[in-house]
Parts: C-alpha cells; sequence; structure tokens
C-alpha cells in the first residue's frame, strides 16, 4: 500500500492572505486553523502530515509546527532549507523525519529538487546532525541518476522524487519521457537501497499514472487535496486521494 503524507502548508497560505499581521499568538484561534486540518486529515486516513517551514514564514509558522508537534497522531514530516537555524529547529523539534528541499525566496512553490552534488557538504552536515539524533532524513530531488547516487552515500534512509516537472509536462507532449524519469529513478534509488517518496504537483488525475511508479512508499500531496477539499470538505478529498492511490 502506498501510503500518504497530506501537506497542510496551502491551508496556511489562506489564513496568512489576511492574517498575517495578526501575529503567531493567535495562530490556533484564526481560520483556516492548519493544525486543526491536520488533525481531521489524520482522522480521514492521512498516514502522516507534512509542513514546509519556510525562512519568510510565509504560511507556516513554528507554532504551527510546534502544535502539530503536540497533537499529532500520526507522523510529523517537517521540510526545511539546509540551514543552520532549521537544523536547531529540527533537532528540538524531533519530527518523525525532515525533508531537505531547496528554498528560494522568489519562488512561489518549490520549483525543483536539492541539487545534492552541488550542495554536498551542507547537505551532509545537516543529514549527518539527524542520523546522529535518531531523526529520518529525505532528500527532495530531481529524478537525475547522479543525485540519486549521492543520495545513497549519503546515509539518508529516503529520498523524495520530484514529480513536479513530470506534472507540468502531463498534457503535452513530454510526459512519456518525464514519467520514465520517475520510473527509472526509482529503480536506481530501490536497488541503492532508498525508500522511494515522491511529491509535487500530483493531483487527482495525474494520480492514476504516478501510483504505477515502482516501489513506491508515500506520496506526499497538498495542492489539489486543499483545493479539493473547498468543494467537497477535507475527509472526502483526503478518502477519495487514497482511494485513487491504492486502487
Ligand atoms: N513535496 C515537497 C518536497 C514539496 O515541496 C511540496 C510542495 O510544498 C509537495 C511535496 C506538495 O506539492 P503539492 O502541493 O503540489 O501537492
Amino acid at each position: 500500500m502506498i501510503l500518504l503524507g497530506v501537506n497542510i502548508d496551502h491551508a496556511a497560505t489562506l489564513r496568512q492572505a489576511r492574517y498575517r499581521q495578526a501575529g503567531v499568538a493567535m495562530a490556533g484561534n484564526i481560520e483556516p486553523d492548519p493544525v486543526a486540518l491536520a488533525f481531521l486529515c489524520e482522522k480521514a486516513g492521512a498516514d502522516g502530515i507534512t509542513v514546509h517551514l519556510r525562512e519568510d514564514r510565509r504560511h507556516i509558522v513554528e507554532q504551527d509546527v510546534l502544535r502539530l508537534g503536540a497533537i499529532r497522531t500520526t507522523r510529523l514530516n517537517l521540510e526545511m532549507a539546509c540551514t543552520p537555524a532549521m537544523t536547531a529547529f529540527a533537532l528540538k523539534l524531533k519530527p518523525h523525519s525532515v525533508c531537505l528541499v531547496p528554498e528560494n525566496r522568489a519562488e512561489v512553490t518549490t520549483e525543483g529538487g536539492l541539487d545534492v552534488v552541488k550542495h554536498r557538504d551542507k547537505v551532509a552536515r545537516v543529514t549527518d546532525a539527524m542520523n546522529v539524533a535518531g531523526i529520518k532524513t529525505s532528500l527532495f530531488i530531481d529524478p537525475e541518476p547522479e543525485q540519486i547516487e549521492l543520495s545513497a552515500k549519503l546515509k539518508v534512509p529516503w529520498i523524495e522524487l520530484h514529480t513536479g516537472a513530470y506534472a507540468n509536462a502531463y498534457h503535452g507532449a513530454g510526459r512519456a519521457a518525464e514519467f520514465k524519469r520517475l520510473v527509472d529513478g526509482a529503480q536506481q534509488a530501490h536497488a541503492a537501497g532508498l525508500v522511494v517518496n515522491a511529491g509535487h504537483g500530483i493531483n487527482y488525475v495525474n494520480i492514476t499514472e504516478v501510483r504505477t511508479i515502482p516501489h513506491l512508499h508515500e506520496l506526499n500531496i497538498g495542492h489539489s487535496i486543499i483545493s479539493r477539499a473547498l468543494f467537497s470538505g477535507i475527509n472526502e478529498a483526503v478518502r477519495t486521494m487514497k482511494r485513487l492511490m491504492n486502487p
């Protein structure tokens, strides 16, 4: 069975669109509360909750993460940049896992995988610290052979294959090639002993093909589930995605 991690950042984005100035003290008292939503996602069958605490705190804020850490009933996966400040935060929080992602202030959302080849030393400092603390590390990478090869050398247990390029190509001529990159990447990672997760841009349409990527352990999905919940409620949105993932 493929597991579902629900990324709740977009609920926080909606909150911050109105209440950015209200301050963190009000984080649980104004709507929509992403932590309350996480609770409902878990009740609907989510296997984990993912949040990205960005440097600019544009959606999720520290208080959300701390409250989530206290109330969660499944696993908390913290997406973070490879910075000393975020490393210190994660070591104190001790989430079940961290996922290292690139962070660029100008981007609307994460736009590509982390270049572990280019940033090898920086990434290794964080993965070493997490390994010592017993926190599982995942590397969010593009499905490129050299990125996967180095990820295995860095002794992380997991990778998350970036499915964004595939999702963008879904309705165009490049779809088959992008899908093949994901399949090849998953096979290479599995052979190297890595657990294979995937995420970004997965929706209720492309999931029927995404789920056929071999060796998938978990998918992290945010935007499509939060968007569907506006119409159907979060319970139905999570349950339907899980059903499509595991028909
Ligand atoms: N995985 C990672 C590492 C991400 O950065 C994101 C986007 O925040 C997601 C998964 C979820 O992407 P989406 O919101 O497009 O489902």
